[in-house]
């Protein structure tokens, strides 16, 4: 408690109020997690795993409940007995309490609600508790539904986030957000639960679809732009290793992306978004908005790069950025495979509106408060403004509809 408790407060009517006492109740916590790049995982002589487990309590035997996103699986089906080969060479330290759990992978997970409840049934039947561990082995939305399990289940268990695609290992597995979507909104049920651990395996990039690995990288592209021109300037000389996946450009791309998003969480000074700015949100707004538009027929990370190409055309329609950078950014989104149109985008709703700028009033309302949306003034320097001139939104549009027909 900071203040002494002030008996009598003037409130800013100016009446004095005897009744009323007012405690500042005041306290902070610190949040530690190791993100760690490794491969070969769960290859017995590999330690990652049995550290991470015995961070807090070095002799004890753990309890671990596994959920592996079916995607997974189905790319290598061998996993689910090289985890228990696992458990059993390190058997002091680690108890499965099932077998692996298989759950959907994709943004099904997040849709079908049914899904959260059976894994806490899950949780409930083999009695984990706080002090146990919920290891997912997934795709973003696997991981996001999870996440949310495991820090809503006894209010927080500990939980091991293990990514398997390039935008988790890159972006979404190393932060600090959960949820699932409700009300055809993405995400609009969640918690900010920092993660126990992350533990990122290149190996799983290698069995993840051509679409998934091109997918991922617009998140690197998207945090370059409005963090790192240097970065940038790196996916431009290696977007020929990128599109062809060479193992060392893909290994640099994740680590440095996830490098920077991890940085903007421990020192952007507000990790739990409690601003009206979602500072790495660069080309969200109308990302999200296309994702459920298209019923998740879109990826996250090619509606994402869709809305990057959209922001980029309206900083340049709005004075702030050069020309010749936004054909810079067009260029390498065109070279690592993204599409950069999709009808939705000039779907109307029935009263005649653009049903894409719904999406910066759903964005404002994410957050509350005044809306914020990230734009460029240079590669590697975003730029917030609090309005979006729907005018120069739909010129943007129409730009991006006609860059693509040519
Ligand atoms: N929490 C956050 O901060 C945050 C940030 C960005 C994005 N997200 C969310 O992440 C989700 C997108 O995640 P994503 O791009 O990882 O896609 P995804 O989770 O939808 O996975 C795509 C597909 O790949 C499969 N898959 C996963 N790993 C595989 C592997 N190694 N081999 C073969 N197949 C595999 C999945 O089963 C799925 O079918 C969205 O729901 C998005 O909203 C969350
Ligand atoms: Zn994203």
């Amino acid at each position: 408690m900071r203040d002494q408790a002030k008996a009598g407060t003037r409130s800013v009517g100016g009446q004095v109020r005897t009744d009323t006492v007012w405690h500042q109740q005041q306290f902070s916590v610190g949040f530690e997690y190791p993100v760690v790049f490794t491969s070969g995982l769960f290859a017995p002589e590999n330690p990652v795993l049995v550290d991470v487990l015995c961070r807090l309590e070095k002799t004890r035997q753990h309890r671990c409940i596994v959920f592996v996103d079916e995607g997974v699986l189905a790319a290598r089906p061998t996993l689910p007995a090289e985890i228990d080969a696992y458990a059993r060479h390190h058997s002091e330290r680690i108890a499965l309490v099932v077998e692996p759990v298989a759950v959907p992978g994709g943004e099904k997970i997040k849709i079908e609600l049914h899904f959260v409840e059976a894994m806490q049934r899950k949780l409930f039947d083999h009695r984990i508790d706080r002090h146990s561990y919920v290891i997912a082995i997934g795709g973003g939305a696997m991981l996001d539904a999870v996440g949310l399990v495991a820090a809503t289940t006894h209010r927080g268990i500990r939980h091991i986030r293990i990514p398997t695609t390039v935008l988790s290992q890159n972006d979404s597995g190393v932060g600090v957000k959960n949820g699932v979507n409700l009300y055809e909104q993405k995400n609009f049920v969640g918690t900010f639960a920092p993660p126990f651990a992350v533990l990122n395996d290149l190996d799983f990039i290698e069995a993840l679809s051509p679409r998934d690995k091109i997918s991922g990288m617009a998140e690197a592209v998207k945090v370059a732009l409005i963090r790192d021109r240097e970065f940038f300037e790196w996916l431009e000389r290696n977007a020929d290793d990128l599109v062809t996946f060479k193992r060392p450009a893909m290994a640099t791309m994740i680590r440095r992306c996830a490098e920077l998003h991890m940085r903007q969480i421990a020192k952007g000074g507000d990790p739990f978004e409690t601003g009206s700015a979602r500072p790495l949100d660069f080309g969200h707004w109308a990302a999200h908005r296309l994702e459920t538009l298209t019923k998740y027929h879109l990826r996250h990370g090619e509606a994402v790069a869709i809305g990057i190409a959209l922001d980029t055309r309206y900083s340049v329609l709005a004075g702030l950025l050069d020309a010749k950078a936004e054909e810079r950014v067009r260029f390498l989104l065109d070279h690592l495979g993204f599409r950069l149109w999709h009808a939705a985008l000039e779907k109307q709703m029935p009263n005649g509106r653009h049903a894409v700028l719904e999406g910066l009033r759903e964005f404002r309302e994410h957050l509350g408060g005044e809306l914020t949306i990230t734009l460029l003034s240079d590669i590697g320097v975003g730029v917030e403004v609090h309005e979006m001139d729907k005018a120069k939104v739909l010129q943007s549009i129409a730009w991006l509809k006609e860059r693509a027909a040519g």
